[in-house]
């Protein structure tokens, strides 16, 4: 948890990661408003949110939330949104597999040159899509425990899980 917060009130650096197109940024307005669009553009470089959340024990987190772009030719700025992050959230889409892969390059690169205490979780995004489902809950709960990561599979269409994914990722702070 950076610097300038205490036991009662949090502030966390929050860092989306993930392939285009999986959801992050409707995970982020899910969470943020409540809100879903089907229309969903292409984030262009990143972009930032914030929402604070009360724990049981009357503990705040405020998530400052970057939501990075996943096409390709941004993938180069992603250090910028991760250095110094509490926590990294990186997203697959449940019905791509190619998505799962690159969301295992990216545990790797956080691994690898994030900050060392690093709160890592892993989201299967989509689930509501279950009759397109190619990747299967237990392929995410393996790579996951393999990775001492957090996992979890959400919809932001249906909003399911979205906030017990923040809530769990509060819980799980250092
Ligand atoms: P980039 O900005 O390019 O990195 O993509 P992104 O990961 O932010 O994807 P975005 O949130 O823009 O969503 C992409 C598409 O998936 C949009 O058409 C969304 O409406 C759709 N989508 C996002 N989440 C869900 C979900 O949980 N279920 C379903 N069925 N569709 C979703």
């Amino acid at each position: 948890v950076n610097g300038d917060s205490d036991a009662k009130n949090l502030r966390v650096k929050l860092v989306l990661l993930g392939d285009s197109g999986v959801g992050k940024t409707c995970i982020v307005l899910r969470f943020v408003r409540g809100q879903f669009d089907p229309t969903s553009k292409v984030t262009v470089g990143a972009s930032f949110l914030s929402q604070t959340i009360a724990l049981q024990d009357s503990t705040t987190v405020k998530f400052e939330i970057w939501d990075t772009a996943g096409q390709e030719r941004y993938a180069a700025l992603a250090p910028l949104y991760y250095r110094g992050a509490a926590v990294a959230v990186i997203a697959y889409d449940i019905t791509n597999p190619d998505s799962f892969h690159k969301a295992q390059h990216w545990v790797k690169e956080l691994q690898k040159h994030g900050s060392p205490d690093i709160v890592l979780a892993l989201v299967g995004n989509k689930a509501d899509l279950q009759e397109k489902r190619e990747v299967s809950v237990q392929d995410g709960i393996d790579y996951a425990e393999k990775n001492g990561m957090f996992f979890i599979e959400t919809s932001a269409k249906t909003a399911d899980n979205i906030n017990q994914l923040f809530e769990e990722i509060a819980k799980r702070l250092p």
